[in-house]
C-alpha cells in the first residue's frame, strides 16, 4: 500500500490535471444533485397545474437539518426567482444542467485518465532508467522474463486501477457525500431510513438465503454416501446374497438416496423463495416509504416533487456505492503490482559515483591493478592478489585457461564490478574516485556478445554519437577491416542489418563491433576474444588493419588463439587468480613455463 501511495505521489507533477479533475468532479456532483432538484419544479409546476410549492415547511428538526432544509428550499426559490413560473424555462434549465454536467463529466474522466496515464508513463521511464544503471550482477540474480513481466503485466494492472478506475472512484467519492447532503436536506428521516434501514432490511434476507442455499447444496453434493452403499453391495454381492442381506442393503440405500432428495429439494425451495421474499420485503419497504411520504405530503412537509427528487437521489446512490465496493478487487492487484514495480524503481545501483568523484580526462600512467582480490560470491575468489600494469601505449595480452578469470579482469576496469580488496587505477586514479561516465568514455570494450540494433550499418557504428562525419565512419570501418564487406552490402552503409545483426555473418558482426569501438577513439581498448569467431586468416587481417589504430593506445587483448597475441608487448598468464608469468613471447618461451606448454599444445593440434 505504501508503494501504491508513492506511485500516486509521483502524480504530483501532474497537479494541474488533478486539480482540473477534482474541480470537474465537484461540478458534476453538484450538477447531478441540481438535476434531481429540478424534479421538484417539474412535478410541482410542469406536470401539475395547481402547484403546492411554497407551502411552509414546519419540521421539528435540529439546527443543522433545518439549515440543510433551507438549502434545498433556497435553491428552489433562487431557481424560481430566476426562471419565474415559466414551464419552458424549467425545461431549458434541465437541458442546460444536463449539458453542463456531461461536459464536466467528460473533463473529469479525461483529466483523471490523463494524469493516470502520464503517471504510468513517467514510472515506466524511471524503471527503465534505473535498470540501465544496474551492474551486470543485478541481472545475473534475476530472470529477464520476470523483469519484462513487471515492465508490462504489472504496469497493466496499475494502469487499470490508475487510469481506468481511479477517476470513477474519485467521482463516486465526491458524488456520494454530495447526494447524501442533498437527501438530508430534503428529508432527514427518509435519508436515514434509506441509507441505514435498507441494508438492515435486505442484508439479513440475502445473507440467510445465501447460507442456507450453500449448506443445502453442500449436503446434496455428498454423493459419497450413495456411492459407498453401491460399492459395498456390489463388491460383496456374494455375501449379500448368501446372508440374505438384500433387504438390509436396500434400506440403507433408500435412506441415503432420500437424504439426497431432501437436501436437493430444500436447496431449490430456498432458491425459489428468494426472489419472492425479496420482492415482498422490497414492496413492504417501498410502501412504508410511500406511506411516510404521503403523510409528509398531506401534512405539507413535502411535495410530490420533493419525493421524486428524493427517489432519484437515493437511486443515484446505488451504482456509486456498488462501484466503490468493487474497487477493492482492482485495487488489491494494483497495490501488489505497485510494490513489485517500485522494487525495481528503487533498486540502488551497486556501482555509482562517489560524492566528489572527479572526471578523468587523460590516462597517462595506463591501467594498474594493485593487489586486487575479487569474488562474485562471498569467499569464492576469482582473483586473489592480482597485480598487473598496462603501461600507456602498450599492448598487453592476458592468457589463461577457461574460467581463469580473464573476462573478470576486463570488467573491473570500467567498474562493472568493484573489487573487494586492492585497487584498479586508470591514469593514476583509483577508478572508484572517478565519475563513471568519464571513466567509461576512456574505454572501448569489444567482447563476443555485441549489441547490434535493427538499424543501418552506419548507425550501428555511430551509436548515437553526434558530429561524426561519413569519412570518420569509413575510417573506423577500414581500421576494423569491415569496409570491404560493407561495400558489398545491397545499400552499403545504409543497409539495415536486422535484429541483433541477423543478416550478417558472425565475423561481420564482430568487425562492426570493433569499428564501433574504434570510432569512439578510446585511449584504452579492450578486446575480449573479439576476433575469436574468425578464421585465423581474417583474424590476422583484422589485426593488421587495427595496427595503425592501436598505436599510442593502451590495449588489453584476450585471445585463446595464442598466435594472435604473439606480438604483444607483454603477455600475462593468469593462474589461480594471479599473474603467474609475465614477459614478451620470447621471454616466456625461454622461461619454459605454462605459456610455453600452452603454445606447444596449440601448435600440435
Ligand atoms: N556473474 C558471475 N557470477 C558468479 N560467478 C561468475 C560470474 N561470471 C563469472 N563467474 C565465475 O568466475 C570465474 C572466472 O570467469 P571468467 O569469465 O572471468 O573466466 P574467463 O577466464 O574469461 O574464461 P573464458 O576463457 O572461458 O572466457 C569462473 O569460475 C566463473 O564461473
Ligand atoms: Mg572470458
Amino acid at each position: 500500500m505504501r508503494d501504491f501511495l508513492r506511485v500516486l505521489g509521483l502524480a504530483k507533477r501532474h497537479g494541474a490535471w488533478i486539480l482540473l479533475a477534482v474541480t470537474s468532479m465537484v461540478v458534476v456532483a453538484v450538477a447531478t444533485v441540481f438535476a434531481f432538484n429540478l424534479a421538484r419544479p417539474i412535478y410541482d409546476q410542469v406536470l401539475r397545474s395547481s402547484s403546492s410549492v411554497g407551502t411552509t415547511l414546519e419540521l421539528p428538526t435540529s439546527g443543522v437539518v433545518a439549515a440543510l432544509d433551507g438549502f434545498a428550499d433556497r435553491a428552489e426559490q433562487a431557481l424560481q426567482g430566476w426562471v419565474g413560473e415559466s414551464r419552458v424555462a424549467i425545461l431549458v434549465v434541465v437541458l442546460l444542467t444536463i449539458v453542463v454536467k456531461n461536459l464536466f463529466a467528460f473533463l473529469a474522466r479525461f483529466s483523471s485518465a490523463r494524469f493516470g496515464l502520464a503517471t504510468i508513463r513517467d514510472l515506466r521511464d524511471r524503471l527503465f532508467e534505473n535498470l540501465l544503471v544496474q551492474t551486470p550482477a543485478y541481472f545475473h540474480d534475476r530472470s529477464i522474463a520476470a523483469l519484462v513481466s513487471r515492465a508490462t503485466n504489472d504496469f497493466q494492472l496499475l494502469r487499470e486501477a490508475l487510469a481506468e478506475r481511479l477517476g470513477d472512484v474519485a467521482q463516486d467519492l465526491v458524488t456520494v457525500p454530495v447526494i447524501l447532503v442533498y437527501l438530508v436536506s430534503l428529508d432527514l428521516r427518509l435519508t436515514v431510513a434509506t441509507v441505514f434501514a435498507a441494508p438492515l432490511l435486505f442484508a439479513p434476507v440475502v445473507h440467510f438465503s445465501r447460507r442456507m442455499r450453500a449448506r443445502a447444496l453442500q449436503a446434496q453434493e455428498r454423493t459419497d454416501e450413495i456411492a459407498t452403499v453401491i460399492d459395498e453391495s456390489v463388491r460383496g454381492i456374494r455375501a449379500v446374497q448368501i446372508f440374505g442381506m438384500g433387504r438390509f442393503m436396500t434400506d440403507r440405500f433408500r435412506l441415503a438416496n432420500q437424504r439426497q432428495y431432501l437436501a436437493g429439494l430444500f436447496a431449490r425451495a430456498i432458491q425459489a423463495a428468494n426472489a419472492p421474499v425479496m420482492e415482498i420485503v422490497g414492496t413492504f419497504a417501498a410502501l412504508a416509504v410511500i406511506a411516510y411520504a404521503a403523510s409528509q405530503i398531506t401534512a405539507g412537509g413535502m411535495t410530490l416533487g420533493d419525493f421524486s427528487a428524493f427517489i432519484l437521489g437515493a437511486y443515484a446512490l446505488y451504482n456509486p456505492l456498488k462501484r466503490l465496493n468493487k474497487f477493492n478487487l482492482v485495487l488489491q492487484p494494483a497495490v501488489v503490482a505497485a510494490g513489485r514495480i517500485m522494487e525495481i524503481v528503487d533498486a540502488p545501483a551497486a556501482v555509482c559515483d562517489r560524492p566528489g568523484a572527479r572526471a578523468v580526462t587523460e590516462v597517462g600512467g595506463g591501467v594498474r591493478f594493485e593487489n586486487v582480490s575479487f569474488a562474485y560470491r562471498p569467499d569464492q575468489w576469482v582473483l586473489r592478489g592480482f597485480e598487473l600494469h598496462l603501461p600507456l601505449g602498450s599492448t598487453v595480452a592476458l592468457v589463461g585457461g577457461s574460467g581463469a578469470g580473464k573476462s573478470t579482469v576486463v570488467q573491473l576496469i570500467p567498474r562493472f564490478f568493484d573489487v573487494q580488496e586492492g585497487a584498479v587505477s586508470v591514469g593514476g586514479h583509483d577508478v572508484r574516485d572517478l565519475t563513471l561516465a568519464s571513466l567509461r568514455a576512456q574505454i572501448g570494450l569489444v567482447t563476443q556478445e555485441h549489441l547490434l540494433f535493427d538499424d543501418t550499418v552506419r548507425s550501428n557504428i555511430v551509436c548515437g554519437r553526434e558530429g561524426i562525419s561519413d569519412g570518420a565512419v569509413e575510417a573506423a570501418a577500414t581500421a576494423a577491416d569491415a569496409s570491404e564487406f560493407i561495400r558489398g552490402l545491397p545499400a552499403g552503409y545504409d543497409t539495415v542489418i536486422g535484429e541483433g545483426g541477423v543478416k550478417l555473418s558472425g565475423g561481420q558482426r564482430q568487425r562492426l563491433a570493433i569499428a564501433r569501438a574504434v570510432i569512439q577513439d578510446p585511449p584504452i581498448l579492450i578486446l575480449d576474444e573479439a576476433t575469436s569467431s574468425l578464421d585465423p586468416e581474417s583474424e590476422t587481417q583484422i589485426w593488421r588493419a587495427l595496427d595503425r589504430f592501436t598505436h599510442h593506445r593502451t590495449i588489453l587483448v584476450i585471445a585463446h588463439r595464442l598466435a594472435t597475441i604473439r606480438r604483444a608487448d607483454l603477455i600475462a598468464v593468469l593462474e589461480d587468480g594471479r599473474v603467474a608469468e609475465l614477459g614478451n613471447h620470447d621471454e616466456l618461451i625461454a622461461a619454459d613455463g605454462q605459456y610455453r606448454r600452452m603454445v606447444e599444445m596449440q601448435e600440435l593440434s
